[in-house]
């Protein structure tokens, strides 16, 4: 079953983003969500096996060591909502190690339609699973998943892979607040947040051997030659990844090799030599700073799981029950 947005307005605010992005006087810029096409998300999936790019295996090994503890504090939720399931693999998982006397309703949230499609194969044959897809923004998708909640049921809210180091930090404690709006006391919410660590393993993650991430940039460009009439040409632009250490986070970006315009839909843009369209942030966490953003956006950290080999964390937050401090 799935519960669509509408196509048409979806390529309407590609266009929208995208103009908008490349206007901009300072630092060019164009979102992250439009990377996951069925090639981006294809291209993704790849990235997840490269030996460098550590951080989905480490996830997985958090869920695989510690699925006995996680299927005991998870056992009470049946209405489990995922924000960005990717190809499902991960949560399939998750799902399996949870105890079978209920049932449980799962509503992945997929922005990208590609990877929606990916993920409603890998449940199928799941006994005592039903899926409910929304296609949309993550938090429209949450407000549309949690009225099937049941009475006394409760929600669980599966975050995970890093995605919230998309969002730069004050508006990940905005999205997160978001989601605690949409949640009642005693829910939870499952956050998996990538940690620090050191340089020499960070860039090449973001930079790997292969280029499979460079060719994740740059299909962009090319996804805006297909889908909006551009005419971008993908061999003047170097990918680039680096370390932002002040926000602590890493920073893809499309550099231009040479002074150059590009024509989307008419309209005309000018690229100056060495200017860069940064594409992605990928904030980067330390161990204590969860619990932190939690208290200060409605949840309680109850619980934290470590992946030390890689750094990586996933913490289940409480919902607590006053939220009144949120409203300013
Ligand atoms: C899916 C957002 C978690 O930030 O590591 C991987 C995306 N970009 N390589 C990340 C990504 C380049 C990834 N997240």
């Amino acid at each position: 079953m799935l519960i669509r947005g509408e196509v048409a307005d979806r390529t309407k605010s590609f266009a929208e983003d995208v103009r908008e992005g490349l206007s901009r006087a300072g630092q060019k810029t164009l979102p992250s969500k439009y990377l996951y096409d069925e090639i981006g998300s294809a291209l993704f999936q790849v990235i997840t096996m490269l030996p460098e790019y550590g951080l989905t295996r480490a996830e997985e090994r958090i869920l695989r060591r510690y699925s006995a503890a996680l299927a005991e504090r998870l056992a009470e939720y049946s209405l489990i909502i995922e924000l960005g399931s990717g190809n499902g693999r991960k949560t399939r998982r998750l799902l399996e190690a949870l105890p079978r006397h209920h049932s449980i309703t799962y509503c992945p949230i997929e922005f990208s339609p590609a990877a929606l499609k990916n993920c409603a194969g890998e449940f199928e044959g799941l006994p005592r699973v039903s899926v409910v897809s929304f296609e949309g923004e993550y938090l429209d998708g949450l407000a549309r998943a949690v009225e099937r909640r049941r009475p006394r049921e409760k929600v669980l809210v599966l975050f995970l892979g890093s995605s919230i180091g998309n969002f730069d930090r004050e508006l990940g404690e905005g999205f997160l607040r978001g989601i605690r709006k949409a949640l009642q006391p005693g829910d939870a919410l499952l956050l998996g947040t990538d940690l620090e660590k050191p340089l020499s393993r960070l860039i090449p993650a973001y930079d790997d051997s292969c280029g499979v991430t460079a060719a994740f940039n740059r299909n962009l460009l090319a996804r805006i030659n297909r889908e909006l009439e551009g005419n971008f040409d993908l061999s003047e632009f170097e990918h680039v990844a680096l370390y932002n250490a002040r926000e602590r986070r890493i920073e893809m970006h499309l550099r231009s090799l040479q002074r150059q315009t590009v024509k989307i839909d008419g309209a005309t843009f000018v690229l100056q030599r060495d200017e860069t369209i940064c594409t992605e942030f990928c904030h980067k966490y330390a161990a204590n700073e969860v619990p932190e953003m939690a208290e200060r956006t409605g949840f309680e950290c109850v619980g934290q799981w470590f992946d030390k080999e890689w750094g990586f964390a996933e913490s289940l937050l409480n919902a607590v029950p006053s939220i009144a401090s949120l409203e300013q």
